[in-house]
């Protein structure tokens, strides 16, 4: 037994080798390896604590606020690694006690717009910018993109994801990847995966079919792991059909390694997971934010013998590969002082592309800047930026829509401007919670419209038009409540009532803009609107954004990434979704304990039955509710119309070159988006009425232009994946591929047979 102990402690204690002049490079991985200590591999697999726990260590990186970093080891050359968050920007805190500088990042629009741009070009574009600012503040993994499916519209977190379809996801995934990583800073797909609910996140357990897994939770990572090799992937809080998704073999190994060939690190969720020698031997290299329960429960794990020195090595060796394409690890001097005038001006570019003109009667925009605008709305002048949680940023500003008419020229309605900016002083307690710099806010209330009838009529015999605000802010840790948050409330359907009576007995227009995170009710109103425009939450550049088309400076191109229902109870997950708590004060993530039980006692909360399996968003309503569309996938309206002919097909290497003219056959310059969706023959298999398949965003066309999109649909991509032969399978028969220029549009068709 003593010689046992002895053998131990030299084991544990003494490290393999003192050369000193053993330093981490790209030819010596191995041998670092082997001459660490059993300490310090647990120490790296371990995360270097939360910044509560160790403010020094986020110090000496120079990135307090940071959400997470990975330990150094000095001996061997290895550096410390920054991981920051997130999808709409840098997250780190802006002031640091002693230092008069300040740290403010450029706040992006959050993912859904992103994704409405549908334009994967802009969208590498805004990645370059995020990922420079990141490498200047000395972040070296940026935790984004985020892609889970909308599965339903009330999930919390639905603003940081990008659509209720998995091509779309993974492609403008891919390209916000390249694009940060282009800086030699890494990213962070997440949150791997069937992660679509924030109630009791740390341990619900999603139930999903293995062809729902497939092709649609699973497919979005798939394409942006094959196209653009993000460093890490983090895996998720919740359980996939009884797993843990961070410690399963299958998927972190099976799938994700063996069959898609991703080679960097997989990082859990902060916090997740509860059996570290499972998460590291299923391919979970890396704890975060790491607690020093971790720590010794890996260590003690590798000294029993749960967990072999080979599974330990081959996450350390997968964390020092990352290390060594950080810029840190190459000495990269960050200036942390970004450009964050230029970076502003990329969110500004991005957001203007990404807005979405859903309705537009008669013409009710754009509006010439020499017309004067009744703005209604609490949140027209206090714009939303952004979400809240890992999602948020610290932005040195965000402009409103206020702002914004103000800098394009509009004159506003005096006396409608006085009453929201009195409004808004006395409301500034409630307006801060809503919308304030609170970092980590669960949950957040509502702005309270009033509405003033008299000056309403008043303003509808002075005023040109009137433009009316609606907004919505939530964020991580908790879902949205049905009624207080899907639905417009009384105060604010009074204030539409009222301002569209007024108005239009005037003969005047009412535009509606839709300042929110995730979707809401549209259907119940949208008569009492000329115009409604989906602004998302744009950034800090939103009020600029929105005022450049209102005016028309820019025509507007994007397009729904999700379905609007008439109706909430229309959803095909609407039974099976925890709505129902979400009305609660408090944060249900942290609901039950995390101790490796997985219950069954409560539905939605325990687990969640994802019963429509493959039939989410248009896939569900295009096959079975037609009717229940307000607005469909891939729906946007521009100021100009385009028309598309000349489809043509062409056979190619491992698919189909599609062809499609783009024409401007208005009178003012814009961009279109071609949807490329494909009818499958239902032979053993049942299918969708249709899939998207492939998507190109044109340039823009001055009136009468054509442009030739061309779009690649791999072979591959058509097949469907049978549960019986656990495989994916392309069967026979006629496929017809549609371009349109939404899910329920049929523009242009041609038919491929397959045999
Ligand atoms: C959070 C989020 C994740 C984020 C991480 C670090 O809980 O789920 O998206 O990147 O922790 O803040």
């Amino acid at each position: 037994m003593l010689k046992a102990l002895f053998f131990t402690i030299v084991l544990a204690g003494s490290p393999a080798t003192e050369d000193k002049d053993l330093k981490l490079n790209e030819s010596n991985v191995k041998e670092i390896v082997n001459a660490m200590t059993v300490e310090e591999k647990c120490e790296l697999i371990v995360g270097g604590r939360a910044e509560m726990f160790k403010p020094k260590a986020y110090k000496k990186v120079k990135a307090p606020g940071a959400a997470g970093v990975i330990n150094e080891i000095p001996r061997l050359g290895v550096p410390a690694t920054v991981l920051a968050d997130g999808p709409a920007g840098v997250r780190i805190r802006p002031h640091r006690p002693g230092d008069d500088r300040t740290f403010f990042c450029t706040g992006f629009p959050i993912g859904s717009l992103i994704s409405s741009t549908w334009n994967t070009e802009m969208v590498e574009e805004a990645g370059r910018t995020m990922g420079s600012e990141a490498k200047e503040y000395g972040v070296d993994v940026l935790l984004t993109p985020g892609i889970n499916i909308h599965r339903n519209p009330l999930c919390g977190r639905n603003f940081e994801y990008y659509s209720e379809d998995p091509l779309l996801s993974g492609k403008i995934a891919a390209s916000m990847i390249n694009g940060i990583q282009s800086n030699n800073v890494g990213t962070s797909l997440k949150h791997y995966a069937a992660n679509n609910q924030e109630t009791n996140r740390l341990v619900n357990n999603s139930i999903v079919s293995e062809r729902a897994l497939r092709e649609i939770y699973l497919r979005g990572f798939e394409i942006a792991v094959k196209e653009s090799q993000p460093w890490t992937i983090m895996s998720s809080y919740n359980y996939i059909n009884g797993e843990h998704a961070s410690q399963s073999y299958r998927l972190l190994t099976e799938i994700l390694r063996d069959e898609w060939g991703f080679e960097g690190v997989v990082v859990s969720d902060w916090g997740a997971g509860y059996d570290e020698a499972a998460q590291v031997a299923a391919g979970n290299d890396l704890l975060q934010p790491g607690y020093d329960y971790n720590y010794h429960n890996l260590l003690n794990a590798v000294q029993s013998g749960k967990l072999s020195m080979e599974d330990l090595d081959r996450s350390v060796e997968r964390i020092l590969r990352l290390a060594l394409k950080t810029n840190r690890y190459q000495g990269y001097e960050y200036s942390e002082a970004p450009d964050l005038a230029a970076n502003a001006e990329a969110s500004r570019k991005i957001a203007e592309e990404g807005i979405i003109l859903l309705e537009n009667d008669d013409k009710s925009l754009p509006i010439a800047t020499d017309r004067k605008i009744a703005l209604f709305g609490v949140t027209s002048y206090d714009f939303i930026a952004g979400g809240t949680g890992s999602g948020d940023v610290h932005r040195p500003y965000v402009v409103d829509l206020k702002q914004g008419l103000d800098a394009a020229g509009y004159s506003l309605d005096e006396d409608v401007k006085a009453f929201y900016e009195e409004y808004m002083a006395d409301e500034k307690m409630r307006c801060d919670r809503i919308n304030g710099d609170n970092g980590w806010q669960i949950d957040r209330e509502r702005a309270i419209e009033v509405t003033h009838k008299e000056l309403i009529e008043k303003a509808a015999l002075t005023a040109d038009c009137a433009v009316i605000t609606f907004g919505r802010v939530f964020g991580e840790g908790k879902d949205r409540n049905y009624y207080y948050s899907y639905l417009l409330s009384e105060d604010e359907q009074r204030l539409l009532e009222t301002v569209s009576k007024a108005f239009h007995k005037q003969g005047k227009k009412v535009n509606v803009i839709l300042n929110i995170g995730g979707l809401v009710d549209v259907y119940s109103w949208k008569d009492m609107a000329d115009a409604i425009l989906l602004c998302w939450l744009p950034g800090q550049e939103g009020g600029n954004a929105v005022a450049s088309v209102l005016s028309g400076k820019v025509n507007p191109s994007g397009h729904l990434p999700s379905t609007i229902s008439k109706d909430y109870w229309e959803e095909p997950s609407a039974g099976n979704f925890p709505i129902l708590y979400a009305d609660k004060p408090f944060n249900y993530s942290f609901y039950r304990q995390l101790d490796g039980r997985v219950r069954d006692l409560i539905k939605n909360i325990d687990y969640t039955n994802y019963e429509e399996g493959i039939y989410v968003g248009y896939r569900y309503f295009n096959t079975f509710r037609k009717k229940a569309i307000a607005y469909p996938f891939g729906h946007g309206l521009s100021y100009t119309d385009f028309g598309f002919d000349q489809m043509g097909v062409e056979e190619a290497e491992g698919g189909w070159k599609v062809q499609v003219r783009v024409t401007n056959k208005g009178e003012v310059a814009g961009k279109d988006v071609v949807q490329l969706y494909v009818k499958a023959p239902r032979k053993g298999l049942d299918k969708p009425e249709r899939e998207l398949k492939g998507f190109a965003k044109t340039p823009v066309l001055a009136p009468g232009e054509s442009y030739v999109a061309e779009i690649f649909i791999s072979k591959e991509s058509l097949a469907s994946f049978d549960e019986a032969a656990e495989a994916w399978r392309l069967e026979p028969g006629t496929y017809t591929f549609i371009a349109a220029q939404n899910s329920l549009d049929n523009s242009q068709k041609t038919k491929v047979h397959i045999r």
